[in-house]
């Protein structure tokens, strides 16, 4: 079993850690600063391979999205995460929740994203799972989705792999293509 712990006081009212830890991992909320960080990863061809409507085109496009991010956070006082190795400053990935709309129905959407380098050795799954973990504790009557292009394997299996199910009802049309859905077990 993944060992999550809150690293630091929570700011928000009944709402997220600013830091998670994993065994492997530490997950920080986004600052100006990580916006070099996030564009190593959307700025990548194969990050964005089934969802190629992220992919960032420059620096300033990075800034932009993280400023998104971070007011994301100041709204709702959770939202997306950096991920780093515990032993290292390098941004490896990002994880978190963003509230969304899916058939009309509010939920949070369950993204996860790592540099190809870190592929494979379980990382994506250690952070969904922590994420997961987190928002099922602090926020009980909320919907988790996860939506994933279809032929995107891997990540089928991490959304499994943190907890969630395969969920046809909620399926929906994405940016890009029609999206399946996985979701908390909360809602069936
Ligand atoms: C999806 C993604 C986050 C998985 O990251 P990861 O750290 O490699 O995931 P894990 O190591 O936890 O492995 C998850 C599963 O994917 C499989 N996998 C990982 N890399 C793979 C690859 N290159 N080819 C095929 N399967 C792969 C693993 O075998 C594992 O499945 P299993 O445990 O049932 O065997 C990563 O591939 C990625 O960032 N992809 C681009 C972004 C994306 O598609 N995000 C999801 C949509 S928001």
């Amino acid at each position: 079993m993944l060992g999550v712990s809150v690293a630091a006081s929570w700011e928000h009212p009944a709402v997220g850690a600013q830091e998670l830890r994993t065994e492997r991992l530490r997950l920080t909320r986004p600052v100006a600063s990580d916006s070099a960080g996030v564009f190593a990863i959307l700025g990548d061809a194969r990050t964005v391979e089934h969802n190629p409507s992220d992919r960032l085109e420059d620096l300033g496009d990075a800034a932009e999205l993280v400023d998104r991010w971070v007011r994301h956070w100041d709204e709702h006082g959770f939202g997306y995460w950096c991920v780093r190795d515990s032993g290292s400053d390098r941004i490896i990935g990002y994880a978190g929740v963003k509230r969304m709309l899916i058939h009309g129905r509010p939920v949070l959407n369950l993204v996860y994203r790592f540099v190809p380098e870190m592929w494979g050795r379980g990382f994506a799954t250690e952070a969904a799972a922590a994420v997961v973990a987190r928002v099922v504790d602090q926020l009980p009557g909320e919907t988790i989705v996860a939506r994933v292009r279809p032929g995107n394997r891997p990540s089928r299996h991490v959304a499994l792999k943190a907890g969630l199910q395969r969920d046809p009802t909620m399926d929906c049309q994405g940016e890009d293509g029609f999206d399946w859905a996985f979701t908390s077990p909360e809602i069936r």
